[in-house]
Formats: structure tokens, sequence, C-alpha cells
């Protein structure tokens, strides 16, 4: 969608934080049945980081994240005035943003949660993006940050070999709207194949409460459960049909496109994709390899990177697609401005 705007908005900095812990696909190979080179040949990924032990939670890795952009852009927690935290693997049912709001000091700042899995940075950023273009606020903080290896089944080698723990952040901030850089964005969700990725509620006890005058059946969340097949033609299927769409939008072409920044879900995923655009595979931007698939928290993280590798010059179109469970799917059209 190509919205009228009364200001502009555009990502001022970014920042990143992973754990210590690195898990390589050799210790995997100690766990379930698999091996370095399936692993690497099916998806990729060699190694990945995931919070160890009960020191750290999401919020902490969130709060390193934030408070490195904040760093990054001068900015004092105080300035800002909204936080969104896009998770999957929240500290609390109720929430956590305020948690993060609290353990940065940013006590202007309405906080929520917003819960997309893969694709949830791409719709806080273009939620974030509305309260700006819009007029409401002048600066966001946008954090997507997951911790997958909570929710793993680690004796389920189809998908304990997919998951990294991480966060990432950006800060965006209003300007003229000839200065403005999200030009325009394309989401969708498809609700009726819900059932091919979820983390979801079981109910249990239901013996034990039947005979109660209150029959309440309660239970709790059990571990990620994908059809990896399924979701692997969903996205190389529907992910090039969203990004043509929002360049269209915008009177854009795939030679228009300087990076491609996909979820980073897979290397095959990737490469599919470009080739379906027929965007040159260095033009993707992947680090994969390191931390595996960290939901929400893998396109910030992998925008951080490239940023402090000196790739992304101003002006510089980048196409961003986050794809995943819901399943829900979305990409995001920005221009370089800082
Ligand atoms: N090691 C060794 N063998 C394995 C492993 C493993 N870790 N996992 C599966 N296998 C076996 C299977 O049992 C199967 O064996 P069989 O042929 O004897 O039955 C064989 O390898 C092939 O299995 P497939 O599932 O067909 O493997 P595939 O090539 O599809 O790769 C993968 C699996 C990597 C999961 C792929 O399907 C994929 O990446 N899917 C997309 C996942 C994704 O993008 N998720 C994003 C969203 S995540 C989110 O939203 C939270």
């Amino acid at each position: 969608m190509k919205p009228s705007i009364m200001q502009g908005a555009r990502i001022l900095a970014t920042g990143s934080a992973v754990p210590d812990n690195c898990i390589s696909n050799q210790t995997i190979s100690n766990i379930v049945d698999t091996s370095n080179e399936w692993i690497v040949t099916r998806t990729g990924i060699k190694e990945r980081r995931v919070l160890i032990g009960h020191d750290k939670s999401l919020i902490d890795l969130a709060a390193i994240a934030a408070m490195r952009a904040l760093d990054k852009s001068s900015m004092d927690p105080l300035q800002i005035d909204l936080i969104i935290l896009a998770t999957s693997s929240p500290n609390d049912l109720f929430g956590s943003a305020s948690q993060l709001q609290d353990k940065i000091g940013a006590i202007n700042a309405v906080a929520f949660d917003l819960t997309a899995a893969c694709s949830g940075f791409v719709l806080a950023l273009v939620t974030a993006t509305q309260f700006i273009q819009n007029g409401s606020y002048t600066n966001i903080l946008v954090v997507g940050a997951d911790v997958l290896s909570k929710w793993t089944d680690w004796s389920d080698r189809s998908t304990c070999i997919l998951f990294g723990d991480g966060a990432g952040a950006a800060i965006l901030q209003a300007c003229p709207s000839n200065e403005n850089g999200i030009l325009g964005f394309q989401l969708d969700t498809n609700g009726s194949q819900a059932k091919q990725l979820s983390i979801a509620y079981e109910e249990e006890n239901q013996e034990l409460l039947k005979d109660s005058e209150l029959p309440i059946v309660q239970g709790s969340f059990k571990y990620i459960t994908m059809n990896g097949k399924e979701v692997y033609k969903f996205a190389v299927s529907e992910v090039p049909t969203s990004i043509l769409k929002c360049l269209d939008l915008l009177s854009l072409s795939s030679q228009d496109v300087d990076w491609l920044l996909l979820h980073q879900a897979n290397e095959r995923i990737l490469h599919a994709v470009a080739d379906r655009l027929s965007i040159s595979s260095s033009k993707l931007i992947s680090n994969l390899s390191k931390y595996g698939n960290t939901s929400a928290a893998s396109i910030p993280l992998a925008l951080d990177e490239a940023l402090q590798k000196g790739i992304i010059k101003v002006d510089d179109i980048i196409v961003i697609s986050g794809f995943g469970a819901g399943l829900t799917w979305g990409t995001v059209v920005i221009q370089w401005k800082c």
C-alpha cells in the first residue's frame, strides 16, 4: 500500500544483540540424528546463538539491541514516544514491551507487543511508520526479538536445527515528506494454513477438572511444529509475488532494487526468491549461516550487520520481506536516508 502522508518516516539507526553461546551443527548432531553436511546443504546454517541457563531473557537481548540503536542515533530513551516489540516468545503473555520500556528507561513511551512470528518485524515497521506518517509520533523504537530455543523440541531434528535466539532494533524518526524513507508496503495473511507452523496451546488436566463446579479446562503452550515442505513452497511462491506487487505500486521494478533483505529462514529460499525476481544473488543480504532462523529478530539483525559493514549507501533501495507462521507475509520497500 502507498499511503498519503503528513510527514516522512526514516530509519535513523539500528542495533542488535545475540547470546554468547554458539551452538554448532556438530553439537546438534550429538543430540539428534543429523549431520553438519545435511544442515548446511539443506539450509545454509552453520551455527546459531542460544540463551543457556537462567541469566538472560528475551528482554535483556532486546534492551541491548535497543540501547545500541539509541547510542548510534545519539538519542536519549526519554525521547522515545512508542515502543513496538515484535515477538512470539514473550516473557509474559500479557506482553513484554512494558518490561523493555522499564529496562531502557523510556518512561515517556507507550509500549506494546506485536505477535506475527517471522513476519513480526515487517509488521511492526509498517505499524510504526503509520504512527509517524500520520503525524501522531516523532520517535519510535521497533524491536524484533525471539528466543525460540525455549519453544523448540530439541528431540525433533526437523525443527531444532533451524532456530536461534536474537534481537534487532531500529529507531524510526519523523522527517519532512520529501525525505521519506519508508516508501510502501504489501501485507498478507492466510489463516487457513495456520496449522503448517505453530506453537499451539494444548488443553490438559481435563479428567481432573470435569467433575468440579467450575469445569474450566486449562493447558499450556507446547513446542514448535512445522510442515517444512509446505512452508518452503509457500515462501518461494508468495514472497516474490508480494515483492512484485509492492514494487509495482511504487512504480519500481526488480532492476531498481539495490538490496534484497528476506527473513533469514533458509539459504535455498533466499536464492529461489532472488531467482524468481531476476535479482542477482550478490544483492542478497544474508547472515543465516551464523545465526539460523531468529524469527522476528532475523531482519533487523541482518540489516544492522549490513549497515555495520558499510555496504548500504544513501538512497539505496532495500526490499525487505518477512514470512512465517500465521501464515503471514509482507514486504516493505525502503530507501536508505541516513
Ligand atoms: N537431518 C537429517 N535428515 C533430516 C533432518 C535433519 N535435521 N530433518 C529431516 N531429515 C530427513 C527427513 O526425515 C527426510 O527423510 P526421508 O526422505 O527418509 O523421509 C529427508 O531428510 C528430507 O526431509 P524434508 O523435510 O523433505 O527436507 P527439506 O529438503 O524440505 O528441508 C527444511 C527441510 C530445511 C525444514 C525445509 O523444508 C525448510 O527450510 N522449510 C521452510 C522453513 C521456513 O522457512 N520456516 C520459516 C518460518 S519460521 C517462523 O515463522 C517461526
